[in-house]
């Protein structure tokens, strides 16, 4: 359980509904994301799967593009709902993408259909991570530019 306090609960709500509007005919494997932005937006994803199975995305994908879409570009919490017992925590590939709109400090929670919830941090997740700091300065300016 989380030493860190549980979700905002209107964020895990969210984050559940999301979960069960989720497209998984393959793996039959729900997740429904929930990020609030700075500004207290919140916006959802869920995962999108497809016959040409590669071609699948993920919720936390989901999410973040809802987020860049509404004019967002900061995420301040992060709520993930998967199926199962034990909480699924984002794929390596999600957590970079979080890591792009997200500080080391801001708080992910990894909750479980059953309740089960790990909450951790994006540095925790993602330690040593690469970001925008490697980049030339010209090429990480434009980051936050529209
Ligand atoms: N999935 C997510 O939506 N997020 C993750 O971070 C891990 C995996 C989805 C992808 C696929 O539709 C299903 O879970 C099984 O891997």
């Amino acid at each position: 359980m989380s030493e860190r306090g549980g979700p905002d609960p209107d964020l895990l709500a969210a984050a559940r509904e999301a979960h069960l509007e989720a497209y998984c005919p393959y793996s039959h494997y729900r997740v429904g994301a929930a990020i609030r932005t700075a500004s207290g937006a919140v916006v959802v994803g869920c995962n999108v799967e497809n016959a040409a199975y590669p071609l699948g995305s993920c919720a936390e994908a989901g999410a973040i593009a809802a987020m860049v879409a509404a004019g967002e570009r900061e995420i301040a919490e992060i709520v993930v709902v998967t199926d199962g017992e034990q909480p699924g925590t984002p794929c390596g590939g999600c957590r970079q993408r979080i890591r792009e709109f997200a500080g080391p400090e801001v708080v992910v929670h990894s909750v479980a259909e059953s309740g089960v919830t790990w909450s951790t941090t994006v540095a925790d997740l993602l330690p040593h991570s690469f970001g925008p700091q490697f980049l030339p300065d010209e090429v990480a300016h434009n980051k936050l530019s529209r």
